[in-house]
Order: C-alpha cells, then sequence, then structure tokens
C-alpha cells in the first residue's frame, strides 16, 4: 500500500512536470490562402496540424462564423443558401479580419490542443510585400485572442530557417516559395533578407487558367477543384528536358448542351496555364538577379531551394535552370517549411537578433 502510494505520487508528480513542460507553448503558423499550418516544437521534431483555409460564415452577415477548417471546407459549393464557404485570405493577404481570426483562433486551439491560455508565444509567417496595416491586423487579432508575445516573420525568411539553411551566414541563399495565391523570391544573408520581389500569383491562378483553356478548347466548364486535380496529376511546366505528356479524363459541363461531358486535360495543356506563373518567375529571378551583389551569387548558386506546393510541378527544376541557370533544389517538405521555421522562431527569438547572427559568423 505504501509503496503503491508512493508510486502513484511519483507519477503524479511526474504528471505534473509535463504538464508544466507543455505549458511552455510557443506555435509557429503559417497562415496560408490555401492552407494554414500550425507547428509545435516537440524536442527536436515538430507536432504538425493542417487545416485548410476556409471558413463557413452567414451570408448575410460574413462576420458571423459558423464553421472553421476542415469541416468548413466540406460546405465549400455544398451549403444551403443562407451559408457560404469563403477563404478569409486571397492572393495572400487577408480579406475579412473577423474570419481571419476565427481561422487563426481554430489554429492556435489545434497546436495547444484545446489549451489557448498555455500559449505564450507565436510567430506567424507574412508575405514579403506585407503592409505595416495587414502585419498589425496579424498582431492585433493574435492580441485579441490573448496572445500577447507576436511575433510576425517574412514566410521566405521562416522558410528558410524551416529548410535549415545557413541564414547566418554572409555568403547568401536563395528562397523562391510557389504559394497558391502569393510567390516570392528572396535572398537571405546574416540572419535577413537582403533582397525580395513578391508577386501575387501562384497555383491558385494555374488552376483558373486552366478553366479558361479546357473552356476555349472544348466548350466544357469544370470546376477549380478539377483544374487543381489535373494540375498535382499530370501538371507540368515548359522546358527542354522532354517530359512524358500525361493524360487525365475529367468530367466537366458542356457549355452547349448543359450536358456532363467527359474530356481529357494533358500535361502539355495544364503547362500553358502555368506559363503566365512561369513568366513572372522568371522576370523575379532576372530582377533579382540582376541587383545581386557579387559577393553573394555563390551562396545562391549552391543553395537556392525552393518551397510552397507549386514547387512540386514537374520541369521546374528544369526551367529554372535553362532560364536563369541556377540549380535549385526543390524542397522534400515544401508545405510545412514556412510553419516549421516560424516554430524554430518561436521557441527561440533570439536567433533573429542581429547580435546572434554576428556571433554565428565567427
Ligand atoms: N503536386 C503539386 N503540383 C503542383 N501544384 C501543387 C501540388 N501540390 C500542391 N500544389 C498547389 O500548391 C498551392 C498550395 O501551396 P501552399 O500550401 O504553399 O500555398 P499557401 O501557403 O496556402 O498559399 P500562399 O503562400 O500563397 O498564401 C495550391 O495552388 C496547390 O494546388
Ligand atoms: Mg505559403
Amino acid at each position: 500500500m505504501f509503496f503503491k502510494k508512493e508510486s502513484e505520487k511519483k507519477e503524479n508528480k511526474e504528471k505534473v512536470t509535463r504538464k508544466k513542460v507543455s505549458n511552455v507553448k510557443s506555435l509557429g503558423i503559417d497562415l496560408g490562402t490555401l492552407n494554414t499550418v500550425v507547428a509545435v516544437p516537440a524536442g527536436d521534431k515538430f507536432e504538425i496540424y493542417e487545416i485548410p483555409s476556409v471558413v463557413a460564415v452567414k451570408k448575410e452577415d460574413p462576420s458571423h462564423v459558423l464553421a472553421v477548417g476542415e469541416e468548413a471546407k466540406l460546405m465549400l459549393g455544398r451549403t444551403p443558401e443562407d451559408i457560404i464557404a469563403v477563404r478569409p485570405l486571397r492572393r495572400g493577404v487577408i480579406e475579412s479580419i473577423s474570419q481571419a481570426k476565427a481561422l487563426l483562433i481554430h489554429a492556435v486551439k489545434k497546436g495547444s490542443k484545446n489549451d489557448v491560455s498555455s500559449v505564450e508565444r507565436i510567430v506567424v509567417g507574412v508575405p514579403g510585400d506585407v503592409s505595416e496595416v495587414e502585419r498589425k491586423a496579424v498582431e492585433e487579432i493574435s492580441k485579441e485572442i490573448g496572445i500577447k508575445n507576436v511575433i510576425t516573420i517574412s514566410e521566405a525568411l521562416a522558410a528558410a530557417i524551416g529548410e535549415g539553411l545557413p541564414i547566418a551566414d554572409a555568403s547568401g541563399t536563395m528562397i523562391i516559395d510557389l504559394g497558391a495565391g502569393s510567390s516570392d523570391v528572396a535572398v537571405i544573408s546574416l540572419g535577413g533578407i537582403t533582397d525580395i520581389e513578391t508577386f501575387r500569383y501562384g497555383g491558385d491562378n494555374i488552376d483558373e487558367n486552366l478553366v479558361r483553356l479546357v473552356k476555349e478548347k472544348y466548350d466544357v466548364e469544370i470546376g477549380l477543384h478539377e483544374a487543381e486535380k489535373c494540375k498535382i496529376k499530370v501538371g507540368m511546366v515548359k522546358c527542354n528536358k522532354e517530359l512524358e505528356n500525361k493524360k487525365i479524363k475529367i468530367i466537366g459541363k458542356c457549355s452547349k448542351t448543359n450536358k456532363p461531358k467527359e474530356i481529357t486535360v494533358d500535361s502539355k495543356m495544364v503547362a500553358e496555364a502555368a506559363e503566365p506563373l512561369m513568366k513572372k518567375l522568371i522576370n523575379a529571378l532576372s530582377d533579382i538577379l540582376e541587383r545581386l551583389s557579387p559577393e553573394l551569387i555563390s551562396g545562391v548558386y549552391k543553395r537556392s531551394v525552393v518551397v510552397g506546393g507549386v514547387s512540386q510541378i514537374r520541369g521546374l527544376k528544369e526551367r529554372i535552370y535553362e532560364e536563369v541557370g541556377i540549380p535549385v533544389k526543390i524542397s522534400n517538405d515544401p508545405l510545412k517549411v514556412v510553419a516549421k521555421g516560424a516554430a524554430i522562431v518561436a521557441a527561440e527569438p533570439r536567433a533573429l537578433e542581429p547580435e546572434i547572427r554576428l556571433k554565428a559568423m565567427k
């Protein structure tokens, strides 16, 4: 009995200690146009939660949020008349504060396992060209839900940290982030961004262009979801390397008869739809390279990584090399690196301070 009590005590104590440890919570959040990713530092790994950036709201009062994330995504296109499912972010920018707040609360709840009050610090990734108003909005939202310590970090810098790139190095690295609604090309050296090009164009635009091309070619209307499926399954970008022209069959609505019609989309059609994004990317890369100091060129040559969902499209590595002569690496973890990098900073915010960066140089 005695022993049992002792061991019970021990067990309780352990629980208390563990609880205390798990109470010290810092979260990294990538508030994306399509996906919101939460990373919680857990030893030298992370717990990751992925939430579709969708909320369901009342049509009459869009600030009235009824469902968030997975639950809201299921409602997309299927809601009764008085409810709509929407995305709080468009092209990487917060469109509705109340909806973004609901999404952020949901993310913090998930990351903290419903123990929001235990969260001491969050680090939120924001696009490179975020305005002061947008940055403040993220901070205000976070404070409103009771988190005093909020840091916003450029998504590109967070991605570099999440990729494990030597950001403190003086010789430079480059991150290309191709997201759903916005894209960044950023050069990083001495722990900070030395140059960045951001354009509000990304994977969503490929889907939209594909819908248009299918309509032009077949006189058939397809949904954005179908277009995204084609892009993911058979997508590629134009490049000199011979890539297999894959095909996928999908059902759309014939504009003439209003009847369902099966059509075939191939890789070449997706490449056509992706070409405007490629042009913008090549322009951004060319501008960055034009301004790049010779001290940083070898670091950029050796250490450029592409992150974000669109990094997965076939032929991208080849196309970038052909156009600008940089042999980029495609991230192994393209959707989560921003959140992971943000979580690393959340656990150790001093990593971003100039003195620490200088020390790392020595
Ligand atoms: N295998 C794939 N091939 C091509 N595109 C893909 C693939 N997988 C995902 N995508 C696209 O990547 C985009 C989502 O990427 P990501 O999650 O990085 O965006 P986000 O962070 O939500 O957006 P943003 O950074 O613009 O706010 C979508 O357009 C999606 O369709
Ligand atoms: Mg992103």
